[in-house]
């Protein structure tokens, strides 16, 4: 047999290393916050806000957001407007993303309508998680797609986008909270940050920001590009892609 060539092996490494692209969808307060002192559904963008997040998420493959995120919404959100399921059927995508939960204990309640959403749905959780989701789900008719019991503390994240990718998941929707969103910031894994800053103030200094965590001293800041800028009313819409730094 013929041995690859250098040109075939660097491109088999490159497949190999490719991830999903980290798209950041976030809708904030115009003091920083992305929800109320007690962590409620951030239900204050316009109509405006909602549809173009809609269409954010139906270019996706598949979002992914934290486990306290889906407790204060009880949902996710799918994609209903038939314009963006033609387009995504038209990219050869299925109807909807894949809904991709977040949970290290895999405590969440079958009973929230997210269940009931036609919707595919992974679970990423822990051993431990996976353990306690299945005594919760019992009979396992509310239940998840697939479950990947791949998350460790620390998590490495780049390994699992690159795992995304040989799945088919090439664009991933990262929609928050400030606590998934830093586990990805620290490993300086997204790639643009779709932000829409709304006209209330909600102010507490334990409220949730985009990005939680323990934060980056300022040299290992990510830094941005302002691509758009578009003001819609009182609401302004800010796109940003991350200055890439070489051989990321
Ligand atoms: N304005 C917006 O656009 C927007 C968008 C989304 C959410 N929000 C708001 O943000 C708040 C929720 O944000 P949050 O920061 O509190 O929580 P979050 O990021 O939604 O979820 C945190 C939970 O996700 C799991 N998790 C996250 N990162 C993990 C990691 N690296 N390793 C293991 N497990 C991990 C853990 O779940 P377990 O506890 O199950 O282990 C953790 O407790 C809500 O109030 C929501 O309304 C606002």
């Amino acid at each position: 047999m013929r041995k690859p060539s250098l040109y075939m092996t660097g491109q088999l490494q490159k497949m190999a290393n490719s991830r999903a692209h980290v798209s950041v969808v976030l809708a904030m307060s115009a003091d920083g916050k992305i929800a109320d002192r007690d962590r409620t559904a951030a239900r204050f963008s316009s109509a405006n806000d909602l549809a173009y997040l809609e269409a954010l998420v139906a270019k996706a493959d598949a979002v992914l957001f934290g486990a306290d995120t889906l407790r204060a919404y009880g949902t996710c959100l799918s994609v209903r407007q038939p314009d963006l399921i033609a387009q995504r059927k038209s990219r050869q995508q299925p109807s909807q993303p894949m809904q991709i939960v977040c949970s290290q204990s895999g405590k969440l309640d079958p009973q929230w309508r997210f269940f009931r959403q036609p919707v595919p749905r992974w679970l990423l959780t822990s051993r431990t998680g996976t353990q306690r989701w299945s005594e919760i789900a019992g009979d396992g008719s509310t239940n998840f797609d697939q479950i990947l019991p791949d998350l460790e503390e620390p998590m490495d994240w780049r390994s699992l986008l690159q795992r995304f990718h040989q799945l088919g998941i090439q664009r991933l929707a990262l929609l928050g909270g400030g606590t998934v969103v830093a586990s990805f910031a620290e490993q300086a894994l997204i790639d643009e940050l779709y932000l829409t800053i709304c006209p209330l103030l909600l102010g507490g200094k334990t409220a949730p920001t985009p990005f939680d965590g323990v934060g980056l001293v300022l040299s290992q800041a990510l830094k941005l590009r302002l691509v758009e800028l578009r003001q819609v009313e009182d609401e302004v819409f800010l796109h940003y892609r991350r200055c890439q730094p070489p051989g990321d």
